[in-house]
């Protein structure tokens, strides 16, 4: 383990914190949390201060142990992206530090909604997202993927109102608007999660169930029936979960992603809602991370592929394991193409092209790209490939049970597949060169190829339409997602006004009620400008703040002089309905014209 994160200002040797008790007042009028964390430090720390990483947040009083006089601190200057360090002097022996604070205006782990921007309109609504570096803009803690910690919380929060947090959960509404939780296994600080609103709980199986405003319940549990069976299907692959219960929690559209693995109760946008259960495979993925990233924790977030890289991988074997080898190849081949678009886009050469990243001094959010994913899912592949399924699950599953509730570097992992998988196999090692796809750039000439005779059909539809068929000639019925987004992917570039229509007419993209199909056939809308599907547009953009279809979306908008100004005034009618993780990665694409 090494002594440093670049991205917190807590010494990783020294002054750790092992358990958190947060006791917290959520106040919607002054959209902010007051409250009081109180850190238990390792038995073992004998230092005269302990660092903590803050974040915007206004300190008012700490003290140690039993003693509530106040002691001084110190708040270092705020530095990009980071923050401020928090240094807390403390007595060789000092078990206790406690913290009361408030958050601030710009703390960007929460969102704050009216009542207007969630699905039912009656009540507000508040959600943290604390991953990667944000948890310190709403409860001061040592903010490094390395360091664990469990906790215990009081949440206080209007009458009506129920709460949640990443630890047992209620399962319904308390009478006096006080929550009580607790998370026993030990956790890093970027699965600090809370939720409080207007929602109800519905169990799916025994340990499984969705927790979701009243008006989204019935077609939330309809979406995520299988959820009981994707955890068994899990704990079949790589060993016993390790959290007790997996519960999902249906968030309001501007929910900045797709999934946050906040352990026992998964955050998730309602945009993988499409009524056919055809984007849950997103599901499979944060419950995945139960055991890659939750169980075996990067220690930095230059290690961020251990965490994504080892969950895509899982994920596509889960959802085999479920659906079937046929559909899971199309999602690899779909993966594949967005990797080859990144590797372009991030140039091949590029050392944030590895999957070992340096991210000093910048945001650690910039290793959130399809290398960390998809390089890694594929590796993994390879590895699987070369090593045969058997024995590199035996290697997975004692990965797992080996580190868990501890967090790895790269190299521990790299130590570990030589002595473990490796062994006395060099030659098998060779054909995976595995320190070229980890410290070297672009995609290896070794990665592995998928294929899918599905795909060839959907291909052979696009040839004919190429070709001059009209859209109805195609025969394309009955087809799953994946082939329709296969399809979308893999018409020409430049569509006359006529054939877009025509697409559009006989298809209906652009009142699909699923938002992978609609993201995907607005990039054709953007990059035609066919005004008729703007609208369409406009309202999927005023709504949804998932950065994954902002982003691309915005940024075709800027690129073609004849949408910029379009692009321009829906960000600024929608800013107001996006998270800031969001509204700052368009803000900034915008600006840079
Ligand atoms: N842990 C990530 C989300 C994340 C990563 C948040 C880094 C902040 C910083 C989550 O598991 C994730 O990967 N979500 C994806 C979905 C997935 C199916 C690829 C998303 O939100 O799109
Ligand atoms: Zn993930």
């Amino acid at each position: 383990m090494q002594d440093q994160d670049p991205h917190s200002f807590a010494r990783l040797g020294e002054g750790r914190v092992n358990h958190l008790f947060l006791k917290a007042f959520v106040n919607f009028e002054e959209k902010k949390i007051t409250a009081t964390a109180t850190w238990t430090l390792n038995e073992s720390t004998n230092q005269h201060s302990v660092v903590f990483d803050s974040k915007g947040l206004n300190i008012q009083k700490i003290w140690l142990d039993g003693d509530s006089t106040a002691i001084s601190f110190q708040i270092k200057d705020a530095e990009k992206f980071l923050g401020n360090a928090l240094i807390v002097p403390i007595q060789p022996g000092t078990r206790k530090v406690h913290i009361s604070y408030e958050t601030g205006p710009g703390a960007d782990a929460l969102q704050w909604l009216e009542p207007t921007q969630t699905h039912d309109k009656k009540s507000p609504f508040l959600f943290t997202q604390s991953q990667a570096i944000l948890a310190r803009t709403w409860v001061p803690c040592q903010d490094s993927p390395g360091i664990r910690f469990t906790y215990d919380a009081k949440i206080s929060v209007p009458n009506g109102l129920m709460a949640v947090m990443s630890a047992e959960n209620p399962d319904k509404l308390s009478s006096d608007g006080v929550y009580s939780f607790s998370m026993k296994n030990p956790i890093p600080s970027y699965l600090l999660a809370l939720s409080v609103g207007k929602f109800e709980f519905t169990p799916i199986g025994p340990r499984t169930g969705v927790y979701a405003e009243p008006g989204m319940m019935k077609a939330s549990v309809h979406e995520f029936a299988d959820l009981e069976k994707m955890l068994e299907t899990a704990e079949n692959l790589y060993g016993a979960y390790a959290w007790g219960r997996y519960d999902l929690i249906v968030l309001p559209p501007s929910f900045p992603f797709g999934g946050m693995e906040n352990p026992r109760i998964t955050f998730c946008t309602p945009t993988i809602i499409a009524g056919d259960r055809s984007l849950t495979s997103l599901v499979a993925h944060e419950l995945a991370h139960s055991w890659s990233g939750n169980l075996v924790t990067n220690a930095t977030w230059n290690d961020f592929w251990l965490n994504e890289g080892f969950t895509m991988y899982f994920e596509s074997r889960i959802m085999e394991a479920l659906y079937g080898k046929d559909i899971e190849d199309m999602h690899l081949i779909l993966n594949g193409e967005d990797l080859k678009l990144t590797v372009e886009e991030l140039g091949k050469d590029s050392p944030d092209t590895h999957l070992k990243l340096n991210l000093e001094g910048r945001d650690p959010d910039d290793g959130m790209n399809d290398i960390a994913y998809i390089k890694g899912q594929y590796l993994l592949k390879r590895m699987e490939a070369v090593f045969g399924r058997e024995k590199f699950d035996a290697f997975l599953r004692n990965h797992f049970s080996e580190n868990a509730f501890k967090s790895m570097t790269t190299e521990d992992f790299l130590a570990s597949y030589e002595s473990e998988l490796v062994k006395d196999q060099p030659t098998l090692a060779d054909s995976i060169n595995i320190r070229s796809w980890i410290y070297g750039p672009g995609i290896p000439d070794n990665a592995p190829v998928f294929h899918s005779t599905l795909f060839e059909k959907t291909d052979s539809k696009i040839e004919a339409f190429k070709n001059g068929a009209s859209a109805s000639e195609l025969g394309l019925k009955n087809i799953s997602t994946n082939e329709w987004l296969r399809f979308i992917r893999g018409l020409p570039a430049p569509l006359n006004k006529e054939r877009i229509k025509d697409l559009d007419g006989t298809f209906g993209f652009s009142n699909s009620g699923n938002s992978e199909i609609l993201a995907a056939w607005f990039e054709h809308v953007i990059r035609n400008n066919y005004q008729p599907a703007f609208p369409a547009l406009e309202k999927f953009l005023a709504v949804t703040g998932r950065r994954k279809f902002c982003k691309p979306l915005y940024t075709l908008l800027n690129k073609n002089p004849e949408t910029r100004s379009f692009g321009k005034m829906v960000f600024e009618k929608s800013q107001g309905n996006y998270h800031p993780i969001t509204r700052e990665s368009i803000r900034e694409l915008l600006e840079k014209g």
